[in-house]
């Protein structure tokens, strides 16, 4: 079995290490241009359109992340990036559950307790208790219901907050009230309080996060973007935080990436920023779930987070 690894910025070393030793059977190497040489499987991350084009005989295409936008995006730009009929493959949690349960939970009490506001105060000396958020009142939304939305939201339920998700299709999770379908998101934006962004960027879901949604939100809402930038309209966020409609936004991922100097998001003194990091890929908990795809698709059987190309997650 003949393995072909790529990422941009990724220790190839140590993946070649890590697969080798959860498959034995495989040759691993690291695809370098030139390289056409038989492979079964492909660990991709952004590939280059010579990577993959041309090649026949792969069995599985695995994306190095949760989201597969990109990858897909890559495919519309130049067709063939990725060969016609071969599955592609993204990851399912790997430990970005909890990372992404500890990044969210960590922005929701920041509001909720009011810290923002208090660290605010420090700047100007200001010793000025402020009337705290009623529990009962501050009600979240997560938009996305998904791998990890279903886990963020079950994680804040446990904290007595109100938790709404919004999706394509209800779900049942307890303590959790269930939206679905775009009919259903006027009910379960109004009265949300602060909203977490946790959808895939698809041709419907881009844009989403725009001055109309946010002005059916409830009064002074809060916003958390840890999904991908292209669904923030930047300039729609300025103006509601400007028009008192957003009281404050966390935000992980941007339009572009790294976010340019001069952008004005940097200085915003009710914008938090963090460099996309709210999840990441964990080589040792990712390697596993790639391997165990791979002895699935050898043993005949379907893998795991298999990407429905039509719906684009
Ligand atoms: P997932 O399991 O595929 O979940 C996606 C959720 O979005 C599903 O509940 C899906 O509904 C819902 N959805 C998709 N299109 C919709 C639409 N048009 N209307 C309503 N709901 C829609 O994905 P995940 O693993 O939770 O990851 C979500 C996203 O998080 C990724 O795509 C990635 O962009 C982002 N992410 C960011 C970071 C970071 O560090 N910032 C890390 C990891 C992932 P159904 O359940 O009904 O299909
Ligand atoms: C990170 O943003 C991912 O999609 O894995």
């Amino acid at each position: 079995m003949n393995i072909l690894f790529y990422h941009p910025t990724f220790n190839g070393q140590k993946w070649i290490e890590g697969l080798a030793h959860r498959l034995p059977q495989a040759q691993v190497r690291i695809w370098q241009p030139g390289d056409e040489a038989e492979a079964d499987y492909a660990l991709v991350w952004l590939p280059p359109h010579e990577m993959l084009a041309q090649r026949s005989g792969l069995k599985g295409i695995f994306a190095l992340g949760a989201g597969v936008d990109a990858i897909l995006a890559q495919e519309r730009q130049t067709p063939g990036t990725l060969p016609a009929g071969v599955p592609l493959v993204r990851l399912e949690d790997t430990g970005m559950v909890q990372q992404m349960q500890e990044y969210v939970t960590a922005y929701v009490l920041r509001y909720f307790r009011r810290m923002d506001e208090y660290q605010l105060q420090q700047q100007q000396k200001q010793w000025q208790p402020l009337k705290p958020h009623d529990l009962q009142r501050f009600t979240i939304g997560i938009l996305g219901a998904g791998v990890l939305g279903q886990q963020v939201a079950s994680k804040l339920a446990a904290f007595g907050f109100p938790v709404r998700c919004w999706s394509r299709s209800a779900k049942q999770i307890e303590g959790v009230e269930s939206f679905h379908g775009n009919d259903q998101l006027p009910a379960f934006l109004k009265e949300t309080r602060l909203l977490i962004n946790l959808l895939p960027n698809t041709p419907e879901t881009v844009g989403i996060l725009n001055l109309s949604l946010m002005q059916q939100l409830a009064p002074q809402a809060y916003l958390i973007n840890a999904a991908r930038g292209a669904h923030l309209k930047e300039g729609d966020l300025l103006k509601a935080l400007e028009q008192g409609q957003i009281a404050a936004a966390t935000l992980d991922v941007f339009a572009e990436e790294p976010l340019a100097p001069m952008h004005p998001f940097w200085s915003h003194p009710r914008i938090t920023i963090t460099p996309h990091i709210a999840a990441v890929t964990l080589p040792s908990q990712a390697m596993d779930q790639i391997a165990a795809n791979i002895r699935r698709i050898e043993a005949g059987e379907k893998p795991s987070g298999l990407v429905d190309l039509a719906r684009g997650y």
